[in-house]
């Protein structure tokens, strides 16, 4: 590969508007004629033909014959919400596409510039964006990142002893759901911030669990609600540095004293590099962490590493105990 392919923005870009305009669905419904296709997607003929012929030349799309378009596999990833999902220009998609413009800021200076393209830090921008963190806690739940597993013990047979749960920064509760229709007996809490917690109500009652659960909208670096058996930071350490994090750790321990447990999913496993997380350090100013870094600012927290295994999936679990006292 050459150095002008690599750094090509042009294909990403491509991808984002065809999805945008919902092409791949138009192309479905009937509409394989690039007229009719752009009519329908309100977009320019000549503009979008040369977008789309572009894609076919990059694998995405057919063209079995000139101006006539069709679906591949691949783009056959493109229909449904669920497809256009972080990708839709006009949603979440475009926060994401727009923040990489600032990455250079975020080298320069080591923090991350989301507020140069948006005039608001990312949770700032989400608070005043409904419609946006609408479509942030889509991808978060199972139509972006899928059905998520309830194996987040590393041993199973301790779900025995865990009667109450706390999922700390649990977006709109897919998780407690899985875990509460996994286990009857147990109880959960789901925290969050107030405009993600008002969307759990749908996914409880769905799982025909709501019974079970209290809903607390607040932030997780106040107090947390106390004495869980089983505190659960599952993608949400990576989206802070590491003051914010080890402060959102130090409250999980503050809770969980004296015998509940703390698991985070951390990223990286036993020996292996931390991801880059380039996106977490544009947007949030996040990072991945090896796990000798997370063991030790769990201990700076409170916390004790005890267990570390892996879901089915891969997804590296890390269990934590508190310690004697809070750092
Ligand atoms: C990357 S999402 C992860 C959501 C969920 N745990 C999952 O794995 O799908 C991070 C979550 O942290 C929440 N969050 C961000 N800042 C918060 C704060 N100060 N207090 C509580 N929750 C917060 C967001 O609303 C979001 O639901």
């Amino acid at each position: 590969m050459d150095l002008w392919t690599l750094s090509d923005l042009g294909t990403p870009w491509c991808v984002h508007v065809v999805a945008t305009l919902r092409i791949a669905d138009r192309i479905l419904a009937g509409n394989t004629e690039i007229g009719p296709l752009a009519a329908a997607a309100g977009a320019d003929r000549d503009s979008l033909h040369r977008v789309l012929r572009h894609l076919v030349s990059k694998g995405l799309f057919l063209e079995p014959a000139p101006g006539r378009f069709a679906l591949n596999e691949l783009a056959r990833g493109l229909l449904g919400e669920s497809g256009r999902l972080g990708l839709d220009l006009d949603s979440f998609g475009g926060r994401m596409a727009h923040a990489w413009g600032t990455l250079l800021s975020a080298v320069r200076t080591g923090k991350p510039a989301y507020h140069e393209a948006f005039g608001r830090g990312f949770w700032e921008d989400l608070e005043a964006h409904p419609e946006i963190a609408a479509s942030f806690d889509a991808l978060m739940g199972p139509a972006g990142h899928g059905v998520p597993d309830w194996r987040v013990l590393v041993d199973p047979a301790d779900w025995e002893s865990v009667r109450t749960v706390a999922d700390v920064g649990g977006g709109t509760g897919s998780l407690l759901a899985e875990i509460l229709r996994a286990w009857p007996d147990v109880r959960g809490t789901l925290v969050d911030l107030p405009r993600t917690v008002a969307r759990s109500d749908e996914v409880f009652q769905a799982a025909d669990v709501a019974d079970r659960v209290t809903t607390v909208a607040q932030s997780f670096f106040d107090p947390l609600p106390g004495r869980n058996d089983l505190y659960i930071l599952k993608n949400v350490l990576g989206d802070w540095p590491d003051r914010e994090a080890t402060a959102i750790l130090r409250r999980c321990a503050e809770a969980a004293r004296p015998s509940g447990r703390v698991v985070a999913f951390n990223g990286a496993g036993p020996g292996e590099e931390a991801s880059p997380e380039l996106l977490m350090m544009v947007l949030v100013g996040g990072r991945g962490r090896t796990l000798d870094e997370f063991r030790a600012m769990a201990r700076e927290a409170g916390l004790e590493v005890t267990a570390v295994g892996r879901q089915a999936s891969g997804r590296v679990i890390v269990e934590c105990r508190p310690t004697g006292g809070v750092a």
